[in-house]
Parts: C-alpha cells; sequence; structure tokens
C-alpha cells in the first residue's frame, strides 16, 4: 500500500560520512513544491554526507493526511520526516518528535501564532515551513479590457466574471470562464466554503466557545451565491477541482479569476507563462451587506516522526529546510510566504512578490479552521463540513438541507457541544 502511493522520486547516495544515515523525507508535488522541497533537500544532503529519499504522497491534503495516519498508526519506520499541514499538529502531535531540544531557540524567528499552532502540550511538533491565505487573483488585462474595477465583493465578482466570459467566448474564445476554485469534496473546499460563509458574515462553523453556528441564513446565502456559479461562471468539472486543476485553467489563459495560495504567482509570472505580466493579486471578495473580506489561513510546516530511526540527523534537515536562507529562496523563486517575520522586510522578496506586502494584512489577520475548539476531531468536522458543501454545489441538496444536516452531524461529533 505504502510504496504503491508514494513515489520513489530519487536517491543521493553520498557515504562521506561515517556516521551518514539515509532520510526519507515526504514533501507534496503541488506546483513546485516537490521541486523546491528536493533541491533544498539535496543542498543539505551535500552539506551533510548523508543520504536522502524523496518521497511525494498524494496532492490532495485530506489523501495526504490519511496516508500519514496509516503509515503513524503502524509506527512505520518509513518516513523519517513530513511536511504537515497547519490543521494537523493536534491530530498527529501525539506521533511527532519535540524539535524544541534541537531548534536552540531558532524557533522565536517564526511567527508567534505558528509556533502555538504547531505546539502541542508544551511540544513544538512541527517547525513552520511557509504560510498560506487564500487568495484572489485577477487578469488585470481582461478587467482594463473591459472596464471593470477588481471586485470587492462576491456580487461585482460575478458580474464581471459573466461580463467578461461571455465578451472573450463571442470573441472566440469558447474556452473562457469567469471563476475557477476549489470544489472537490477534500480540505480544499473547506478552506474555499469557510471564506465564503465568513465572508457573509456566517461565523466560523464552530465558534471558539464550542457553540455550532453553522446553520444560520448568512452561511445559506453564501451557499446559494457559491451554488450559483457553477455552470455559470465556472465550469461543473470545479466540483472536481483542487488547486492544481484550477491553476491549470487560469494557467492556460482560460479563466478570469482564480482562487488560489500564494504558490500560484510565481508560475503565472514564469518565464513563458502565457498570462506573464497580466495576473494582479487581491484580497477574496466580501458578501454584501455586513460582510468583510476572509482568507482562509493555511500554511505547511516540517515535523519528525516518533518512529524516525534517525531523529538527530532528521531534525537538522527540518532546521535547515526552515531555516531563513532556503525561505527566502522559495520566496524568491517560488512565492511560498515566509514563516519568518524579519523577510517580510526584505526589499528583494517583495519586489519578486508585490502581494507580499500590500496584503500582509490577509496573512496576518487570516482566519484559522476550528481546529483549536474541536481537537483531534476537526477531520471530522471538516469533512461533514466540506461534504454539505458538496452537495449544495452539486444541487443534491438545498443549502439548507445541508447545513441543518450538518448542524445534526456536528452535534453527535461534539457529543452535544462538547468538544473535549
Ligand atoms: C494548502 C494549505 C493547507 C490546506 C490545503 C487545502 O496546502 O497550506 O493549509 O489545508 O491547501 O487543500
Amino acid at each position: 500500500m505504502f510504496f504503491a502511493c508514494v513515489a520513489l522520486l530519487g536517491i543521493v547516495a553520498n557515504t562521506r560520512a561515517a556516521d551518514a544515515v539515509t532520510i526519507s523525507i515526504a514533501c507534496s508535488g503541488v506546483g513546485q513544491e516537490l521541486e523546491f522541497c528536493k533541491g533544498a533537500a539535496e543542498a543539505w544532503a551535500r552539506k551533510t554526507g548523508h543520504a536522502l529519499k524523496i518521497v511525494t504522497p498524494p496532492n490532495d491534503a485530506s489523501e495526504r493526511l490519511a496516508l500519514y495516519q496509516q503509515l503513524l498508526s503502524a509506527r512505520s519506520e518509513k518516513i523519517d520526516v513530513l511536511q504537515v499541514d497547519v490543521i494537523w499538529p493536534g491530530l498527529l502531535g501525539s506521533y511527532l518528535l519535540d524539535l524544541r531540544p534541537y531548534a536552540k531557540g531558532a524557533e522565536a524567528q517564526h511567527f508567534a501564532g505558528f509556533i502555538a499552532n504547531n505546539s502541542s502540550q508544551g511540544r513544538l511538533v512541527a517547525m513552520p515551513w511557509f504560510a498560506n491565505a487564500g487568495l484572489l487573483f485577477y487578469r488585470s488585462d481582461l478587467l482594463q479590457k473591459y472596464g471593470q474595477p477588481v471586485p470587492t465583493t462576491w456580487g461585482e465578482l460575478t458580474a464581471s466574471a459573466r461580463t467578461i466570459q461571455d465578451g472573450e467566448r463571442a470573441l472566440g474564445n469558447e474556452r473562457m470562464w469567469g471563476y475557477v476554485w476549489q470544489g472537490r469534496a477534500y480540505e480544499g473546499l473547506s478552506c474555499n466554503a469557510l471564506e465564503w460563509v465568513a465572508s457573509h458574515d456566517g461565523g466560523a462553523i464552530v465558534e471558539a466557545d464550542g457553540r455550532i453556528s453553522i446553520n444560520n441564513p448568512r452561511a445559506v446565502l453564501a451557499l446559494q451565491a457559491a451554488s450559483a456559479w457553477v455552470g455559470s461562471i465556472s465550469p461543473t468539472a470545479v466540483l472536481n477541482y483542487a488547486e492544481e486543476e484550477s491553476r491549470g485553467v487560469f494557467q492556460a489563459g482560460n479563466a478570469v479569476f482564480m482562487r488560489n495560495w500564494p504558490y500560484a504567482w510565481a508560475l503565472a509570472q514564469a518565464e513563458g507563462s502565457v498570462i506573464r505580466g497580466k495576473v494582479g493579486v487581491a484580497v477574496l471578495p466580501k458578501g454584501g451587506g455586513a460582510g468583510r473580506h476572509a482568507a482562509t489561513l493555511g500554511g505547511e510546516s516540517l515535523a519528525v516522526s516518533k518512529y524516525s530511526q534517525h531523529p538527530a540527523a532528521a531534525a537538522d534537515l527540518v532546521l535547515y529546510m526552515t531555516s531563513a536562507g532556503v525561505q527566502k529562496d522559495r520566496a524568491l523563486r517560488g512565492s511560498f510566504n515566509p514563516t519568518i517575520a524579519a523577510l517580510y522586510q526584505d526589499a528583494e522578496i517583495l519586489q519578486a512578490n508585490p502581494f507580499m506586502g500590500e496584503l500582509l494584512a490577509t496573512f496576518t489577520n487570516a482566519l484559522a479552521r476550528p481546529t483549536t475548539v474541536t481537537g483531534t476531531r476537526y477531520n471530522q468536522v471538516s469533512h461533514h463540513f466540506w461534504n454539505a458543501a458538496h452537495d449544495t454545489l452539486s444541487a443534491k441538496a438545498t443549502a439548507e438541507q445541508a447545513l441543518a444536516r450538518l448542524e445534526q452531524s456536528l452535534k453527535r461529533i461534539s457529543r452535544r457541544g462538547t468538544w473535549r
């Protein structure tokens, strides 16, 4: 099963050091993630004389979690270092090594909130690697051509997307779509749907005090607005899109707007990209009335499995990969947002990624998923939430029906409102 799910990408054999060991690292392959992970890990292997095995778990965050849970509960030694989503320290923390003794204070450079997120009962179970927040990517050339401003509400986005989609199709681009996003039934849909709900002032699914708030009229409006996009300004296939499928459409020049994470910027601006110089980045729109701008907080860390046979070398790799030097390189060439506060003052980084400075507040105020309050039950909560959203988007249920059912399921999962 393990080898069916992962691809062995490269083994750097280097036996310079007498105590050289082989460290296996699992990093995701979304966009350029794998290339950057591999590059930095290989640099570490050359520096230290250790050998390396790069494994690629599935890109889909929910499938990756399932694989990690399977390996860790089987006490597998096959992965030493794991890429860990910002929502997983609570779920996986007991399987991960405390990195504090190895970090020797390096953690102080990182955003305090990220370190708190990665700490579980006083143990630092993962080192922050890059930060994510949901962003709106738009085609600045097309907005200009049609005299449209950057939308600040979902209503404006919908109207602009429609105008430009119709106009471009009439001019011969039959494949043009207004808006692409992540609508597959997985964690990425939970991120999108949380943004819709919060931007309509419909709460955060489960509030910090444990109250299940999702079954409310503002959340209904939010899901209805998104459902109306499907088959209209968004292809029906969006119901099966994760990050890379939506980027594929935008990158090919066939979408006006896209919701995605920062990594999409460097690829849009890459040499040879057909949309190079034609893309802008903005905060995601707000709902009408009491709405506000909302971006889901994402991000990734690196952790060491408690079952690693080589904890010291594995921790050394993690500290190298998350260091300021490597984070700067990743920001410059891959538009991965650093987790080290000082790097947001680095002129080269800000020049390569203007949005990192202009939208700094979007990152610092990004909306956390309700992991703290739901604890080890977060994945179940999210699973029910993305299914409710998917049922609504695919017209299997009305928003009212889906949210009423979701509320019942969450009550059951929480044992009537007590999450702990
Ligand atoms: C990105 C984010 C992560 C989120 C995932 C959803 O990988 O970093 O936090 O859960 O996307 O697809």
